[in-house]
């Protein structure tokens, strides 16, 4: 079946260190493979920001008027005082869609109890569905290779704007 629009990614990686040039952005590589090849998006955008609430918040705004169907955020969601990603994320969203960040959290845990200091939310703004994961590479494979069967149904919920028929 012909695809009715194009779909649109993008992966915002959240980190003082990556935005200062003094770290690789080896988690947002990682994400930006693991979507192209899950999910084939047309158009596959890529950004690092610091750990700052309004850059991070505005950014997500700015996306999902840009018409971005999914938004994966990497970084930030942990317990420091700099960890800005989870408060911005709630700051720009409609409302949460917990079940997503539950089954990251349950698929996680059995991998490490450390998956515990992730506050990741996930949640929908407008037609745009935005996903926090951890900073570290291996939160990033775990999490997303948690996500991953459910992104395609979710998307086209988001791209048809309908409910289920009963
Ligand atoms: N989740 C998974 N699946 N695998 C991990 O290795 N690391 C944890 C957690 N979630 C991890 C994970 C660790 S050590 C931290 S501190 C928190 O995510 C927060 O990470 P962040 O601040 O980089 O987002």
């Amino acid at each position: 079946m012909e695809k009715a629009k194009e779909t649109k990614i993008a992966v915002l990686t959240i980190s003082d260190g990556v935005t200062l040039g003094i770290r690789e952005d080896l988690s947002g590589k990682l994400a930006l493979g693991m979507i192209e090849a899950g999910l084939h998006p047309d158009i596959l955008t890529a950004l690092a920001v610091p750990d700052d609430l309004k850059q991070i918040a505005d950014t997500l705004r700015a996306w999902a008027g840009d018409g971005y169907r999914l938004i994966i955020t990497s970084g930030g969601t942990g317990i420091s005082p700099r960890d800005n990603t989870p408060q911005a994320t709630l700051s720009v969203i409609d409302y949460q869609v917990p079940g997503i960040a539950e089954l990251m959290r349950s698929e996680s845990l059995k991998k490490t109890a450390m998956a515990a200091l992730s506050r990741a939310v996930a949640g929908v703004r407008g037609r745009t569905l935005i996903i926090n994961l951890p900073g570290s590479p291996r939160g990033v494979q775990e999490c997303l290779d948690a996500v991953m069967p459910i992104l395609p149904h979710a998307i086209e919920q988001l791209e048809s704007g309908a409910g289920h028929t009963k």
